[in-house]
């Protein structure tokens, strides 16, 4: 037999909503996600929630627990003080479906305006080889499950709905650096795309992303910040600099 623990989950849709008052059941060993379940099973059944694996693994339970952005299949009962009130929260960034489920459409979109892997002229699948060094650098980035959490979290976008034109987040920067650093990419434009079109440059390095990445990514350090510094020696090599003074003419 568990125990009763209280919960506040927020109810609603983008227009109207409040935050809902429960007492559930929790057992050992539980995580957010059971109790959520057990919501719909007994008091709420039409409580919308969106989960998929229920093991970290395919980014779908993102939400916010007492204010903190996090996967809701990975976040124990027992992390709680047994008199504390969890409260359950639709991410902030991303506009309400209804109740904890939100429209994450902002990243599809930013992920179609990035130019994807261009191999080389004559290579086909298949016959890609490269360096093990090189697959080893980009293989951390390959670990996102695209739980936007991180996307959710950066402030130039938390609370300012304005800069979501102008800016990709952390997630599509992860993904710009793998390509840039990927040898066999044939673009060479990768990071003017990043400065002009995914706007890198508003990244003030906070790092909050790299806080809330669930696969422990180190965003910041080993994407945002190398990206950058590449952004800004390509702009200031004299070499390339004199070639596009050149080619411009
Ligand atoms: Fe989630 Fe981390 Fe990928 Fe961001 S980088 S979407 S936090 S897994
Ligand atoms: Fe945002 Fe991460 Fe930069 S939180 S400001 S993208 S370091
Ligand atoms: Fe898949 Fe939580 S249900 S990550």
């Amino acid at each position: 037999m568990g125990t009763q623990r209280h919960f506040r989950v927020w109810r609603g849709d983008d227009e109207n909503g409040d935050l809902v008052d429960f007492d559930v059941e929790v057992n050992e060993g539980e995580v957010v996600l059971d109790i959520i379940h057990r919501l719909q099973a007994t008091q709420a059944p039409d409580l919308a929630v969106r989960w998929n694996c229920k093991a970290g693994k395919c980014g779908s339970c993102s939400a916010e627990i007492n204010g903190m952005p996090k996967l809701m299949c990975m976040t124990r009962m027992n992390t709680f003080a047994d008199d504390e009130t969890v409260t359950v929260t639709p991410l902030r960034t991303f506009p309400v479906i209804r109740d904890l489920v939100t429209d994450v459409s902002f990243n599809y979109r930013k992920a179609q305006q990035m130019p994807a892997f261009d191999p080389p002229e004559g290579v086909a699948p298949g016959e890609y080889r490269m360096q093990q060094v090189d697959v080893e650098r980009s293989q951390e980035f390959r670990k996102c499950i695209e739980c936007f959490l991180c996307q959710n979290t950066c402030h130039v976008v938390r609370d300012h709905e304005e800069n979501k034109t102008a800016f990709s987040g952390p997630r599509m920067f992860i993904r710009a650096a793998e390509l840039d650093m990927h040898p066999l990419d044939a673009r060479d434009d990768r990071k003017d795309i990043a400065r002009d079109d995914q706007g890198i440059g508003y990244c003030n390095i906070t790092k909050c992303c790299t806080e809330v990445c669930p696969e422990g990514i180190k965003i910041t350090d080993n994407a945002i910040i190398p990206m950058k510094e590449r952004v800004v020696d390509r702009r200031y090599d004299p070499i390339f600099w004199l070639g596009r003074k050149i080619f411009r003419r």
